[in-house]
């Protein structure tokens, strides 16, 4: 099942993301004693991160920081204090303003320089976080956030990249041409046996990509049309600035 929810700005996107942290972190852990999140990068997460770090200080039973695990959906190849580490970034705006124990906190390891040992290592991971049995095994999430480019990734599943169709393993370093790097990705198994995948999606730039992805784009040029929970939800929270048409169709 998916929903597309237009709202104003950058804000009030990052303002219901910000409830459905809260929501499903409430649900899950009534339901199954905790909360599996992944958090997204990029740039879009960090007020989102920033609301729920606000909220959190002002009413301290809004989550129960101790029973949330955060992982990462994909992590840049670079070590943790790096500019351009997603981990930084949520270490930054959330990790470091909750009372999240450190053990609940699961970053891909990036500063190994061998970026296919670091997913190793995550797979590793993964398979302790939630016990997995068989190597077939995926973990499912309550929640996986997710951005999309202005090229329609998601994640680190960039156009033509190998790790887009990659089916077998859970987490893959990912060669990314345009970027003349590494990364370290969840694959489209993993995201899809999500409960819930959330997409955040601001900006001028998402219009076209967003069009496509909404209409007859094809998976192949934008991977984030790949995100299909097998049985979950699927969420699209995006503004007036990449909506553009589209927020005509739906008013
Ligand atoms: C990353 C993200 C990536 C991001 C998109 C959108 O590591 O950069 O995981 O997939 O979500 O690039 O980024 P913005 O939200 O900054 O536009």
């Amino acid at each position: 099942m998916s929903k597309l929810r237009i709202l104003d700005d950058l804000p009030q996107v990052a303002s219901a993301a910000a409830d459905e942290f809260v929501a499903r972190a409430k649900r899950a852990i009534q339901h199954h004693g905790r909360f599996t999140v992944a958090l997204s990068g990029g740039s879009t997460p960090k007020t989102m991160h920033t609301i729920l770090a606000e909220r959190s200080a002002k009413n301290p039973k809004l989550v129960d920081w101790s029973r949330v695990q955060i992982l990462f959906g994909d992590e840049r190849h670079v070590p943790p204090d790096h500019p351009d580490s997603n981990y930084r970034m949520a270490n930054e705006t959330l990790l470091s303003k909750v009372p999240i124990p450190p053990g609940n906190v699961h970053r891909i390891r990036c500063e190994n320089p061998d970026a296919a040992k670091a997913a190793e290592e995550y797979d590793r991971e993964l398979v302790k976080v939630f016990q997995l049995k068989g190597e077939d095994q995926m973990p499912r999430f309550d929640l996986i956030f997710l951005g999309m480019g202005p090229d329609g990734h998601t994640a680190s599943l960039f156009p033509g990249t190998t790790a887009v169709h990659e089916f077998k393993k859970r987490v893959v370093a990912n060669w990314v041409p345009k970027f003349n790097t590494w990364r370290v990705t969840f694959t489209r198994p993993v995201i899809n046996q999500s409960e819930c995948v959330l997409l955040m999606v601001c900006g001028q730039d998402k219009v076209e990509p967003l069009r496509e992805v909404m209409g007859q784009g094809s998976p192949d040029v934008y991977p984030v049309k790949y995100v299909q929970p097998t049985h979950g939800e699927l969420i699209w929270i995006v503004d007036r600035a990449a909506a553009g048409a589209l927020a005509q169709a739906t008013t």
